[in-house]
């Protein structure tokens, strides 16, 4: 823990992110790691990871409602009102509703989670998420009998989005999983970053985080989840279909038509910092493999 720590404070400018790792040094060892990722999944997964500075994490972003410009969203995103904010659960739920988020902030267990991000553009980052598990919100709402998928719509405001004034994707920014995707421990609501409630820009007040899966599956300021037996449809298949497959898992064995997918440029490491490897699920291919045996990655991309 200490030299982590100690190794990320030669790069860390942004006061925040100072300031986040004071704290963190100073809860010590033994607590520190009692509080960082208390789910031995997620700990597991995450246990060696350097974060981000809360400046990359939210100044490069990608949120096409607000431009298509890395620094579009951290310009824009202040215009989404965010509360009050509910999300609509339905289909094949037993308690179907609109949920605020004080019902879903009073009802989930908040912790963190140290995930790598890695977005189908080949750049990755480091990302200290606060949220809790999809798992245990549809478990609120119920899944019932034979649901297969899980359905997510972002907000549609074109007052609040300037981005959705133009036919860049066909708006709302929709995404969906497999059921087995969307219960699996890895897969939460992220609500926070640094401790903090999520920026606008990352996609307050609740997004998606599934960090085996390229970013752009990470859906975000939802406003809708319907659990469905019908693979849903997903925003960047639709407008690109033979580019971006339903199952967008992370794998450097199977290139994007344009691009390699072997190695990934880590954000925010300089100027003539070396590509880094990308790796099969992103690292998560311990806890994630299995969801995939006898699948052809290739075909189901
Ligand atoms: N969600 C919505 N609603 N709109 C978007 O444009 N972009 C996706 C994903 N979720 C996007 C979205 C892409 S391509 C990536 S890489 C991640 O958000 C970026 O998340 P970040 O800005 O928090 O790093």
């Amino acid at each position: 823990m200490a030299f982590r720590w100690n190794n990320t404070l030669t790069r860390a400018d942004a006061t925040p992110y100072d300031a986040y790792l004071n704290r963190r040094q100073l809860m010590g060892g033994a607590l520190g790691l009692g509080l960082v990722g208390a789910a031995g999944m997620g700990r597991a997964a995450t246990s060696d990871l350097v974060p981000n500075s809360y400046e990359d994490i939210t100044q490069y972003n990608n949120f096409y409602e607000f431009g298509t410009g890395k620094d579009d969203p951290a310009r824009n995103a202040h215009m989404l009102t965010t509360s009050p904010w509910s999300v609509e659960i339905g289909g094949m739920v037993d308690n179907p509703g609109d949920y605020s988020m004080e019902q879903i902030m009073e009802a989930m267990t908040i912790e963190e989670r140290i995930y790598r991000f890695r977005c189908v553009e080949a750049w990755s980052m480091v990302i200290p998420w606060n949220g809790f598990e999809l798992a245990d919100l549809l478990n609120l709402a119920g899944v019932q009998e034979g649901a297969k998928y899980v359905a997510f719509e972002t907000a549609l405001r074109k007052d609040e989005m300037p981005g959705t004034r133009f036919p860049i994707l066909d708006w709302p920014y929709v995404e969906g999983l497999r059921l087995d995707e969307a219960m699996h421990p890895l897969t939460i609501m992220a609500t926070g970053i640094y401790d903090k409630p999520i920026p606008n820009q990352n996609g307050a007040p609740i997004r998606l985080v599934v960090p085996w899966k390229y970013g752009y599956k990470s859906i975000k300021s939802i406003v809708r989840i319907t659990v469905t037996d019908q693979q849903p449809p997903t925003a960047w298949n639709k407008a690109l279909g033979h580019e971006y497959g339903f199952y967008s898992n992370v794998n450097p064995t199977v290139d994007h038509p344009r691009w390699s997918q072997a190695t990934e440029r880590l954000v925010g490491g300089g100027l003539f910092a070396k590509r880094q490897p990308t790796l099969m699920f992103n690292g998560y291919e311990d806890e994630i493999a299995s969801l995939y045996e006898g699948m052809d990655l290739r075909v189901n991309h």
